[in-house]
């Protein structure tokens, strides 16, 4: 069989990938930090500053993570036919046809590949449920970490009530966070086992592999 190059995902796209996911595993390294220290705290302020390292450091994360959702969002709208928010949504009859097909394949009920230069719509579907998740994270994060700004109190106020909401809700929403990159990380080694089509270099190159018609 003979296979193409195709120009699946832009620079822009790769770039926030690698953000949002590098920038998570710092975020929940020293999230679980700040929840509950595994240093000897007595030496705070003296010999080392672990708490404020760890704090600095997930807040240097938090405004990565932060610039790779706004890009995200932007590509939604903006970025090449793959990229936008109306092939990730069930809103299309081939997206429905799409979303049904990825789950019987993926429950093992059929074992075809139905070709699709963009993501399948199940996993589409998804990452749109982690965007939403991730601007709920950063809003929550931000109220933490400036409630005496009037626009974030008043942002932080109306969506999360007391600070201490938010945080509880920040922390539901690491596992979130933990549990996608588990399942994600599987998923794209399943797909890239199973077809031809260089997935999981895709992330880093924007091209895939499709079958060349002739
Ligand atoms: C995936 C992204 C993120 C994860 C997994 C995460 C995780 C956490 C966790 C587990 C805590 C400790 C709260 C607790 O359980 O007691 C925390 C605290 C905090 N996070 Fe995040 N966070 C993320 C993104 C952000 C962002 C974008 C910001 C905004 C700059 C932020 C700002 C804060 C602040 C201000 C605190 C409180 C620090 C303190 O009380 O000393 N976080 N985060
Ligand atoms: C070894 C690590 C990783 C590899 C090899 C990898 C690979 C990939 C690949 C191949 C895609 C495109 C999949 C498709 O077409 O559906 C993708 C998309 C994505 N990955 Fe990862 N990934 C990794 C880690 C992570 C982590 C840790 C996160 C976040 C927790 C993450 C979040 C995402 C998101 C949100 C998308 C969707 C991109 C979009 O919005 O269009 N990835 N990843």
């Amino acid at each position: 069989m003979l296979y193409e190059k195709k120009y699946c995902w832009s620079v822009l796209l790769r770039l926030y990938h690698w953000a949002f996911a590098l920038s998570i595993i710092a975020l929940v390294v020293t999230g679980f930090y700040i929840n509950s220290p595994w240093t000897n705290t007595m030496q705070e302020g003296s010999m080392t500053y672990g708490m404020t390292w760890m704090r600095y450091i997930h807040f240097v994360a938090g405004y990565v993570f932060t610039a790779a959702v706004i890009a995200r969002i932007f590509l939604y709208i903006f970025g090449n036919a793959q990229e936008r928010i109306t092939d990730a949504l069930p809103i299309t009859g081939r997206n429905i046809r799409n979303l049904y097909k990825t789950i019987l394949s993926y429950a093992y009920i059929r074992d075809e590949h139905y070709p699709r230069l963009g993501h399948n719509v199940l996993a589409g579907l998804t990452y749109v449920i982690t965007i939403v998740a991730a601007v709920f994270q950063l809003v929550s994060g931000f109220y933490l970490l400036f409630p005496e700004v009037a626009n974030w109190e008043v942002i932080g106020v109306t969506i999360f009530n007391s600070q201490q909401n938010a945080r509880f809700i920040h922390h539901l929403l690491m596992w979130w966070f933990m549990i996608f990159a588990f399942i994600h990380i599987y998923l794209v080694i399943w797909n890239d086992l199973k077809e031809p089509e260089g997935l999981v270099s895709s992330i880093f190159t924007g091209d895939k592999f499709k079958e060349k018609q002739v």
